[in-house]
């Protein structure tokens, strides 16, 4: 363990962690992947063997995992994982098709959202299929002290259904499924704070977002959008993201409680990105 090497992947965020078998190591090099998941907030670990069990014990390290609410996309067998991809059989998807295709943090419409979610690659297209992180804690601390604020002591309203958000598209794929498939599967809102503590790190991050973000709780609906517009449009600054062009076994873990990521897409028609994604489950953000 002692070649581990932790290698910075940006200015923004993101470090490579080489040297490593993900599953295969003790606890004082958990320690310090930990420690650099924490500085770094996204870790890429490459030419990973990663089966199904493999990839959930090494989530559980980081905690107890959570099941997401489109069941549909897990993995027979193992409903810890969910399946992205945009393969299909019999004109049916075998995945989430449009997972992360608006910027967002994972679960942020739930009441305990994701602590970190993890993505294993084990098809990758020739094009596109790109994902981005952006730096929230940047993102808080580059405000004007003025903004920073008038964001104190708010809060924010998160929904999972796309129906209720103007800002994003509803895929075609549910669209056909109608809106009830957003009234069936939805969990109740979740109010959190528009800007949160880090609950390790103790440092304050922005947490809205485009997909999941739709109204300011303490505010008239039209000084939110205005707020939220604004917020949204400085969370999103090319300063403030890494973006990741992904190999074939590559794992990344992410620190869903200080970014935002977005799945950049255009992936050609007939090109197959496949993923397996697990997911911790966090504290109650505050
Ligand atoms: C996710 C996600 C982005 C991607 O798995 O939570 O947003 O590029 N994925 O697949
Ligand atoms: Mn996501």
């Amino acid at each position: 363990m002692s070649d581990m090497q932790i290698n910075p992947l940006s200015e923004a965020l993101g470090a490579e962690v080489i040297g490593v078998n993900v599953g295969e190591f003790d606890e004082a090099a958990f320690d310090k992947i930990h420690d650099a998941f924490l500085e770094y907030q996204v870790l890429v670990f490459r030419n990973q063997n990663l089966p199904p069990d493999r990839q959930v014990s090494f989530a559980r390290r980081f905690g107890e995992l959570d099941i997401h609410v489109q069941k549909e996309s897990a993995l027979p067998g193992h409903e810890e994982i969910q399946i992205l991809s945009t393969k299909k059989i019999d004109g049916k998807y075998v995945g989430s098709p449009s997972a992360g295709d608006n910027w967002h943090s994972d679960l942020s419409y739930s009441d305990l959202p994701t602590l970190c979610s993890m993505l294993y690659a084990m098809e990758i297209p020739e094009e596109g299929g790109d994902t981005e992180w952006a730096n929230m804690y940047t993102a808080y601390e580059t405000l004007s002290d003025e903004m920073k604020r008038q964001l104190d002591g708010l809060h924010a309203r998160h929904t999972y259904n796309r129906f209720r958000n103007p800002r994003v598209e509803v895929p075609e794929v549910y669209k056909g499924q109608g809106k009830q498939r957003y009234a069936d599967i939805a969990p109740p809102d979740a109010i959190h704070p528009v800007v949160r503590t880090h609950p390790e790190t103790g440092r304050k991050a922005l947490y809205i977002s485009e997909r999941f973000t739709i109204g300011i709780e303490e505010l008239p609906e039209e000084d939110g959008q205005a707020l939220l517009d604004e917020l949204i449009a400085h969370q999103k600054q090319r300063d403030f993201i890494y973006r990741h062009k992904w190999d074939q076994h590559d794992l990344t873990i992410w620190d869903n409680r200080c970014l935002i990521h977005l799945a950049c897409g255009g992936v050609p028609e007939g090109q197959i990105r496949h993923m397996h994604r697990v997911i911790v489950r966090g504290d109650k953000p505050f």
